[in-house]
């Protein structure tokens, strides 16, 4: 039997394969496809509010009976200070002229029209809408959310980056860890953003697992049978995917995007904190170029809600040079097939490897 059964008698699913939360690019149908593969959805909140949250997790519910995990960010939010406000106003007149430039008509937000979220007040709207996975990343919940999540039969899986984050997690009572090594596509869960650590997958999960008790679940590069048994082999008993769902039927990718994807070179793919303001493995284009070791980048969540309209104008201009496209390091042929038909194609390769 190729499959560890501790995650996937703990959450109800028949394969403990999971796909992966990509906020952007998973959807509701996407997470509906996994269970339909026997496998678990991940519902990407972010750090959405909560009225947000709650219309697609009842979306996703309308889609599936199965269980599903419903992902948050766990972020510190940066005390606002005059410091703060004067080099918003810097990064937003830089980044206003360097769309005007490169004729994208954008206009974006004030400080004062931001809404920063928290995942404080999501944590009563996930219990009410008796959600039963609450997968998080960006750090760890608070003793008092933890608490009240577990007291309402909620399972938890923390992310970790490296050894010491996954001992926090497994202190604090977190019942399962998903161990992101760098290869991952998108943003690294990394709990300190000014603090971001690269281990690759490899070293990371060994040593996660002789230090560490809880299942664990890995992500960050894989994409196929070997890789997966290479994991399965240094003690992952969960596998998370996300990089190889990015061109999948139900990604919410433009046609444009999934087209890039399929001509990615490996030196293309880079970590950069000019999107959000933390750092993040996606594809190299020009708004990186110009940003990531430029002054115009704010703390997250400033630096995403800033470059949000210019990212969503870029997408409707389908200008690939001003998106930001998110992607792992294990490149592939980014199949566009449904995501039940990836996920089964995997776990047969799996089992007949
Ligand atoms: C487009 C994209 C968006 C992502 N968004 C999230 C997210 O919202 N929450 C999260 O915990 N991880 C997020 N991740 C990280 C994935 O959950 C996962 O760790 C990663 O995709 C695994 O590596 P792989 O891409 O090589 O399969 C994202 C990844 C991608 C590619």
């Amino acid at each position: 039997m190729f499959w560890p059964d501790t995650i996937s008698k703990k959450l109800g699913i028949r394969y403990p394969l999971i796909q992966a939360p990509m906020f952007g690019v998973s959807t509701p149908q996407m997470v509906a496809a996994a269970a339909k593969a026997d496998c678990l959805g991940s519902l990407a909140l972010a750090d959405l509010s909560a009225d947000e949250c709650i219309k697609l997790i009842r979306e996703t519910k309308k889609l599936t009976n199965q269980p599903f995990a419903i992902n948050i960010f766990a972020h510190e939010i940066p005390v606002v200070t005059s410091a703060l406000k004067e080099k918003f106003v810097k990064v937003r007149t830089f980044l206003e002229q360097l769309a005007r430039e490169n004729n994208i008509e954008v206009s974006l937000p004030y400080f004062e029209d931001i809404k920063v979220n928290g995942y404080h007040e999501l944590i009563d709207a996930i219990i009410r809408e008796n959600g039963k996975i609450v997968s998080f990343t960006f750090g760890n919940l608070d003793g008092k959310s933890i608490q009240k999540l577990k007291e309402n039969g909620v399972t938890l899986i923390g992310t970790c980056t490296s050894v010491k984050e996954a001992l926090i997690l497994e202190e604090s009572g977190i019942d399962m860890i998903c161990v992101q090594g760098t290869e991952a596509g998108g943003h690294r869960g990394t709990f300190d953003p000014n603090h971001v650590l690269q281990i690759g997958g490899l070293s990371l999960l060994s040593q996660v697992y002789e230090q560490v008790a809880v299942p664990l679940i890995y992500a960050g590069g894989i994409y196929n049978a070997k890789t997966l048994q290479a994991v399965k082999d240094l003690g992952a008993q969960g596998f998370q995917v996300g990089n190889l769902l990015l061109a999948s039927e139900e990604s919410a990718l433009e046609p444009f995007e999934k087209e890039r994807l399929k001509n990615v070179n490996e030196d293309e793919i880079v970590l950069t904190k000019s999107f959000s303001g933390r750092y993040a493995r996606g594809v190299k284009n020009k708004f990186i170029e110009k940003v990531e070791n430029s002054e115009y980048i704010l703390p997250y969540p400033y630096q995403n809600k800033l470059t949000n309209g210019l990212r969503k104008a870029a997408k409707s201009q389908q200008n690939v040079d001003f998106v930001g496209l998110w992607a792992g390091q294990s490149i592939h042929h980014y199949s566009e097939l449904s995501t039940e038909e990836i996920l089964r194609n995997l776990i047969n390769q799996a089992e007949e490897n």
